[in-house]
């Protein structure tokens, strides 16, 4: 049979070159292109993507058709990691032979989480640690200092794959935590380790043997300054989950965020507090993202905000300042800039308050990073009540999306935003006029329901 041959694929077409080149040849991309092995495919001169797209692309006896009901299925085997929370993130539970990567900025808490998380499957999914970055003595002398019981994990100080994978073989843990896969790297390859295409390829490796298997495979990632993992977003197309772990290094709040799950619902949070044990899940986080402070400041909003599947009561604040430059400062911490940008722009057009001469801060408090639209109408509040240095009402939230004509417009799931704003004591919603309901209140809490920016500008 034919050997394993290395090739060099583009990173942004996919084309497919014998040698390396500084430019793709098919779409001209600049240092695009970086070395795979190629598998020796079943029928002579099948193409790099034919044996990567699919197993059987050149078997003569391929699968039948079948009518798709007619498939056998179960529900996805799963597994509880003993964290409630990380459960929630997983969709409920880690499923059998899936692979997820989980990603955070360096020091966020990965190692720990997973540590304990290996920890507490213990009895039910035996795992196997496999340490790149840390010694084993400093992975025991960590698990000693937060109290995680190491009884009946096993761990491996190990950095190639076809070691891991030799161990695993003879050991057949039910769950490998590979940290991290930056440091992993494949004798195929003569890339230097760390480098993307090594990164790639030993990935591969674990995701070929955890469907082989049936072993769950967790890869720890460190993001990068660009954000992704390992550099290209490949690894993200690979695996079956990718969680970011998240949380501002001065805040003791970490929040496990699904970024992509095949198992499970996209942007579904688990929150944690990080303490002198280890993590500790907060499982009724919904107060937790407001700042405390007794009374109302100026340049603050409390939106309910709904990532992942429960209603979570986040305060945005705004500092607006008389700026010095000719170019003022937007900067936003935990939302998109851009669309900061956007919102100021129409509160100029829509809303007659212009700030082209002020610097603009928002801040979402507690590290949270919050990416869906409802938070447009609590940013321009809080920009209007910093500019104004006039606090909103008391007990007041918001949520809404902006349009760009400074429509209001409605998000999902309205009514249990309210009802878990209300339950907090809220007094006062001003909310997108087809999320109110039609009485104007929700238990004790007026509902204010708005259709423009100018109405809500005037009602706050
Ligand atoms: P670590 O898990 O090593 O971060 P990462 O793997 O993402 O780089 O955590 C960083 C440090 O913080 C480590 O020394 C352990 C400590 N730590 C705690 O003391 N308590 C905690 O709850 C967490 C999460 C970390
Ligand atoms: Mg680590």
């Amino acid at each position: 049979s034919s050997k394993a041959r290395t090739a060099y694929v583009c990173s942004e077409c996919g084309a497919d070159h014998s040698k390396w080149q500084g430019q793709c040849g098919e779409c001209g991309g600049w240092n695009t292109l970086g070395e795979f092995v190629v598998e020796p495919a079943a029928k002579a001169g099948a193409s790099v993507a034919a044996s990567r797209r699919g197993s059987w692309a050149g078997k003569a006896d391929a699968p039948a058709v079948t009518a798709l009901r007619d498939v056998r299925h179960t529900e996805e085997d799963r597994v509880s990691t003993g964290i409630g929370e990380f459960d929630r993130v997983l969709g409920g539970g880690l499923v059998h032979g899936s692979v997820v990567l989980v990603g955070g900025d360096p020091g966020i808490g990965k190692s720990t989480l997973l540590l304990q998380a290996i920890s507490k499957m213990a009895g039910t999914l035996p795992g196997l640690y496999v340490t790149g970055e840390e010694s084993l003595a400093q992975v025991a002398g960590r698990a000693s200092r937060l109290g995680v019981p190491v009884d009946g994990v096993h761990a491996l100080a190990e950095t190639g794959v076809e070691r891991v994978l030799e161990h695993a073989a003879r050991m057949r843990p039910g769950l490998i935590v590979a940290d991290s896969v930056q440091t992993l790297w494949t004798e195929e390859l003569s890339a230097a380790p760390g480098s993307v295409s090594q990164v790639r390829e030993s990935a591969a490796r674990l995701v070929r043997y955890a469907k082989e298997t049936g072993t769950a495979v967790f890869l720890v990632g460190h993001v990068t300054k660009e954000g992704g993992i390992a550099g290209p977003r490949v690894l993200e197309h690979m695996v079956d989950a990718v969680l970011y772990f998240e949380g501002e290094s001065g805040s003791r709040f970490r929040v496990l965020r699904a970024f992509k799950n095949r198992f499970g619902a996209v942007n579904e949070l688990g929150v944690f507090a990080m303490g002198e044990k280890g993590l500790r899940e907060v499982p009724n986080p919904s107060a937790i993202f407001l700042s405390g402070s007794e009374r109302p400041q100026p340049g603050s909003c409390v939106m309910v905000t709904r990532e992942g599947t429960r209603p979570l009561l986040v305060e945005v604040q705004a500092l607006v300042d008389a700026s010095p430059l000719s170019n003022p400062r937007r900067v936003a911490v935990g939302m998109e800039g851009n669309r900061l940008a956007m919102l100021l722009a129409v509160l100029h057009r829509h809303g007659g308050i212009g700030v082209g001469d002020q610097d603009v801060f928002v801040n979402v408090v507690g590290g949270i990073r919050v990416q869906e639209t409802a938070a447009d109408l609590p940013v321009l509040l809080a920009v209007l009540s910093s500019l104004r240095d006039r606090p909103l009402a008391e007990q007041t939230v918001a949520f809404g999306e902006v349009g760009l004509s400074g429509e209001i417009r409605p998000v999902p799931n309205g009514e249990e935003r309210l009802k878990e704003a209300a339950t907090h004591g809220f007094k006062r919603a001003i909310v997108p006029k087809s999320n109110a309901p039609r009485s104007g209140r929700i238990g004790e809490m007026e509902v204010i329901a708005v259709e423009r920016l100018a109405d809500a500008l005037e009602r706050a």
